[in-house]
């Protein structure tokens, strides 16, 4: 691999990955679904699919298992590519260098508000509304509001992506390859070193990310808990 290419470290590319690939498939499978049961504002020739509900949630909560340890890895390690404390001072320098990767940054951390709401309001969602015809729940209109502005939000980050790094930078998430020190080998060792630094009080570094981005993180992580308890006392 050229050294000049971007590279992504490999636990990047596993969680982004499969957040990213259950993400697309409930969003294609959302798409049918409302193509089979709903239609109101317009719909493709798709063949009427009364199971694509099922599969839909399948992969919704496939994305839900695996967002809190994506979230959990954009927060810490991946901190610098989400919004910085000085990213506000930089967006009004238009035109200069930075200004498109804070743009960039900022896409990011709305992709995962994005998705955090698309998931939310599917927990909220029940699966025998479509089937009977009751398509005026306030969820429901909630969760066909996510995915649209889910699908903005990715497309915005694809293209924020093209601007800062063209091609290239969109591939290295897709590279199988990986550096020496990312090698799953030195998983366990990492983990154990980790673990004893926990122990030794780094815990404490937890709170030194930027206060925004801790309130975030914060309330990102108790919304996916909380959409799995609410539904427990519907
Ligand atoms: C489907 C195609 C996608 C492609 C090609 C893609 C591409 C990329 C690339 C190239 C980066 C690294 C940017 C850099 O090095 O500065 C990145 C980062 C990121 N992407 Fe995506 N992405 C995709 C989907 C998604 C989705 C669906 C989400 C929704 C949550 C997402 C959220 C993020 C976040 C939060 C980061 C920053 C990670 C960090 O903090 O380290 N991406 N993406
Ligand atoms: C970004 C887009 C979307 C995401 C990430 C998403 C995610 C989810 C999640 C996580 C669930 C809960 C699954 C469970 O508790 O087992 C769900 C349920 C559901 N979603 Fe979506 N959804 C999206 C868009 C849509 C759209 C546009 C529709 C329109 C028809 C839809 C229809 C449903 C239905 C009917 C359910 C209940 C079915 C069930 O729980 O098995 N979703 N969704």
């Amino acid at each position: 691999m050229k050294s000049t290419q971007p590279y992504q470290p490999l636990l990047l590319r596993i969680l982004h990955g499969l957040t990213g690939l259950f993400l697309i498939v409930a969003i294609l499978t959302a798409f049918w679904t409302y193509d089979t049961y709903d239609g109101r504002w317009g719909s493709i020739p798709l063949p009427s699919y009364k199971d694509i509900e099922g599969i839909h949630g399948t992969f919704g909560l496939y994305t839900l298992l695996i967002f809190p340890a994506f979230v959990f890895y954009a927060f810490r390690r991946g901190q610098r590519r989400l919004i910085q404390p000085d990213s506000f001072t930089q967006l009004i320098q238009p035109g200069k260098p930075i200004w498109w990767y804070t743009l960039n940054r900022l896409t990011n951390t709305f992709a995962l508000i994005a998705l955090t709401f698309a998931l939310f309001s599917g927990k909220m969602m029940d699966e025998k509304w479509l089937p009977r015809g009751e398509l005026n729940h306030a969820w429901y209109y909630a969760h066909l509001v996510a995915w649209v502005i889910m699908v903005v939000a990715i497309a915005l980050h694809l293209l924020m992506n093209v601007k800062v790094g063209g091609v290239p930078l969109l591939m290295s998430m897709f590279n199988w390859q990986f550096r020496d020190k990312d090698s799953p080998k030195l998983w366990s060792t990492h983990i154990s070193q980790w673990w004893s630094s926990l122990r030794q009080g780094s815990w404490s570094n937890w709170f030194r990310s930027s206060h925004s981005l801790l309130m975030l993180e914060i309330a990102i992580l108790i919304s996916i808990i909380a959409a799995w308890i609410i539904p427990l006392f519907k």
